[in-house]
């Protein structure tokens, strides 16, 4: 009894789908005889035009399967300030539409036709990310295939909303979302599928973006939760794009320039500090990178602090701190060579200890070079003041000095010797404050 039921409630299906199936394919098929002979005949497609505003299903709970994919084709602005990516791509989307469909047998093999958009029912999908309206150009056409098929490519320009980080700016990669949703048809009406595999897109969009502006795609993630807004789901798909900025550009127009200054300036510690020339080359040095600054100050991002920023500030302190040095050192061999001051004796002590043969001190560089047993005579710009100095001050020599027994060229000499101590010791000083910058950044850079 119950088998009988359910065959003949077989039966009954078999032939309800049957009669809808023919009916169907004898409502909705285009008869096109003559296509290829006399072109196509817009009568033919009367009835597909003329359900353009709804949506193309002949049951309405079926819902329509829109499947999307896009090529990116430039990143053409990156927007830290208003955290903005503008970047340009061809949507394409591809849908069933069941009341068109022809045999291409009968038609002389024509197996797809353009049609223009406006005749069309289009899915509207969107980037929910996209601050700026949809400027897609008008009179666009779509290839129509003869299952029914509809193809539809447009090309967008997208300004999409992103959260940008320039902290590692020339260094730095993006990670944006475009999510591409319907704006209107919730799951019960319009289902979204991916029209290529994820590596497809990656693949072809690669090369675009490449060559199109100072950015390189690294790859796209892609994830679809559902949205869920009051009691209505819209479905949705998301993808991550990885972006990462060009960077050769900036490192030869920023670093290096910036790197062959403060090597120069490392450099002119190795003038002797008795020379009237350490301080104008320190300050022509200075002024050369101001000017180089101000130069490369529109390739830098117009806002934020990226670690660059930080850096080139850091350069030009220690470029000040090198040429504050120098007149700090100018005026202690200045004072030394005029009228030396009576030294400390904690001071005496302490530049006797580190000019023995036996300690590592920091005059040990200068010792190599000048040795301890100075003249004032190797010293050439001092000679003519010290003898100057000797010859006039010399009756009063033991008053000046009676207290500690050094006669005037002594402690000259010891002060000179102190004042080349003090400027190894500040170059070394110097040199470890531009290392641990420098490794700081790298360090940052390439974490
Ligand atoms: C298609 O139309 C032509 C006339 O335009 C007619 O002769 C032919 O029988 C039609 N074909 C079908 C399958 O309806
Ligand atoms: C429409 O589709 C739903 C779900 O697939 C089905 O239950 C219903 O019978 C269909 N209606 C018609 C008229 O075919
Ligand atoms: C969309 O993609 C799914 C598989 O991902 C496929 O089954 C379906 O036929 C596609 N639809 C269209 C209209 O291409
Ligand atoms: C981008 O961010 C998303 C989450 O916000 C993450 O799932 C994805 O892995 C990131 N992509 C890359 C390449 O870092």
């Amino acid at each position: 009894m119950e088998g009988g039921w359910s065959g003949s409630r077989g039966l009954l299906l078999c032939l309800t789908a049957s009669l809808l199936l023919q009916g169907r394919a004898n409502a909705f098929t285009i008869n096109c005889s003559g296509f290829d002979r006399h072109g196509v005949d817009p009568l033919a497609f009367r009835t597909a035009f003329k359900q353009k505003n709804f949506r193309p299903v002949i049951n309405y709970s079926i819902p329509t399967q829109v499947n999307i994919s896009f090529t990116l084709s430039a990143i053409l602005e990156v927007d830290a300030q208003l955290q903005l990516l503008t970047s340009f791509m061809w949507l394409d989307m591809i849908w069933n539409n069941p009341f068109i469909s022809w045999d291409p047998e009968e038609c002389g093999h024509i197996n797809k036709l353009t049609v223009t958009t406006e005749n069309l029912w289009l899915p509207d999908i969107f980037i929910v990310e996209s601050m700026d309206v949809d400027h897609t150009m008008e009179g666009l056409s779509a290839y129509v295939t003869s299952d029914g098929h509809i193809v539809y490519s447009k090309p967008m320009r997208v300004t999409s909303i992103c959260r940008l980080d320039i902290f590692y700016f020339p260094f730095d990669q993006q990670n944006c979302t475009f999510t591409f949703s319907s704006f209107l048809y919730t799951v019960e009406n319009l289902l979204l599928g991916m029209e290529k595999e994820v590596w497809e897109i990656v693949d072809t969009s690669r090369d675009f973006v490449s060559t199109h502006g100072q950015w390189e795609l690294l790859g796209i993630n892609k994830a679809n939760p559902k949205l869920s807004m009051g009691s209505s789901i819209y479905d949705q798909i998301m993808f991550y794009v990885a972006i990462r900025r060009k960077s050769r550009r900036y490192v030869i127009n920023l670093l290096m320039p910036s790197s062959f200054l403060m090597v120069i300036d490392a450099l002119s510690f190795f003038l002797p500090a008795e020379s009237e020339s350490r301080a104008p080359f320190k300050i022509t040095l200075l002024l050369g990178y101001n000017v180089f600054l101000l130069m490369m100050n529109k390739l830098l991002p117009a806002s934020g602090t990226p670690l660059i920023s930080i850096y080139f500030a850091l350069c030009l302190s220690l470029m000040v701190v090198s040429l504050l040095e120098t007149i700090f050192i100018t005026y202690l061999l200045h004072l030394a060579t005029t009228q030396p001051p009576q030294m400390p004796g904690w001071l005496h002590s302490l530049l006797l200890y580190c000019t023995s043969p036996k300690i590592l001190c920091p005059a040990a560089l200068w010792r190599e070079n000048v040795g301890p047993g100075l003249t004032p005579s190797h010293l050439p710009g001092l000679t003519e003041p010290r003898e100057l100095a000797g010859k006039n001050l010399e009756p009063r020599e033991e008053d000046l000095n009676g207290g500690s027994g050094m006669t005037k060229a002594q402690l000259t000499d010891l002060w000179v010797q102190f004042s080349h101590m003090m400027d190894t010791f500040l170059f070394r000083l110097y040199l470890l404050l531009l290392a641990s910058t420098i490794i700081t950044v790298i360090v940052l850079w390439s974490s």
